[in-house]
């Protein structure tokens, strides 16, 4: 039975992966009235949304430290696929917010500029995570997919953000969309943080 931490990850992905899954299928059902956007660059948009609901799920399981002593094989070869896909997740999402006709209202400057780092970084940390396992630091690669799977995890905390908002007032758009979305990404890189400087200071793991 996976621990609390992973269920609360789980938690966090239900509604991307559902909304991706939604997606998906107005796609594959040729559903131009809702899907016309995508429908522009189907390749990486289907790309993006099974790889990064593959990194999302998988992941959560990466980080139940009881799984994770019980079959270090299974480990290592999800861990495989999971860095794959947090990979591919972070360079389709880069390729479809500089390519994709993004209406302003649902992307400004600000989250524009997010995508990038975010993307940049997410795949700049994957890439940390696999050169450290590779080379036995066990340490550096835990903390380095922390910080990609929080980044990652930032659709997750974006739902927690924009539905309250959207509750009150209607769906957010512009500049309070695009700070609420950045928001939720900067929130999850300070608890990757904390969490990284308390093993440190601990043995715990999150
Ligand atoms: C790994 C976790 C992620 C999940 C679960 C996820 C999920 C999704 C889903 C389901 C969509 C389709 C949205 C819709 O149908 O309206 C989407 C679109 C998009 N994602 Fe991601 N995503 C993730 C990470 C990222 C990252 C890291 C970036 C930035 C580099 C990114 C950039 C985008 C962009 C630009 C779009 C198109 C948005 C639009 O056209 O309005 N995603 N994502």
């Amino acid at each position: 039975m996976p621990g609390a931490p992973t269920f609360l990850l789980l938690f966090l992905s239900v509604v991307p992966v559902a909304a991706g899954a939604a997606r998906l299928m107005q796609m594959l059902a040729g559903d131009m009235s809702s899907s016309a956007r995508f429908m522009s660059m189907p390749g990486p948009v289907l790309l993006h949304i099974v790889a990064a609901a593959l990194f999302c799920v998988l992941g959560a399981f990466q980080f139940d430290a009881a799984l994770r002593r019980r079959n270090r094989r299974l480990h290592r070869y999800s861990g495989r696929l999971v860095a794959a896909c947090g990979l591919l997740a972070a360079l389709t999402g880069l390729w479809m917010a500089a390519r994709l006709p993004i209406p302003a209202e649902q992307q400004g400057p600000l989250l524009y500029a997010a995508r990038m780092l975010v993307g940049l970084c997410m795949a700049g940390t994957i890439v940390a995570a696999v050169r450290a396992v590779l080379l036995g630091r066990f340490d550096q690669h835990r903390a380095w997919m922390i910080r990609a799977y929080a980044l990652g995890q930032g659709a997750g905390t974006q739902v927690l953000f924009l539905l309250p908002v959207a509750l009150v007032s209607g769906a957010p758009t512009y500049r309070l969309r695009d700070l609420l979305m950045a928001s939720a990404w900067g929130l999850n890189a300070l608890v990757a943080e904390w969490l990284i400087r308390r093993r440190r200071r601990s043995t715990a793991f999150i």
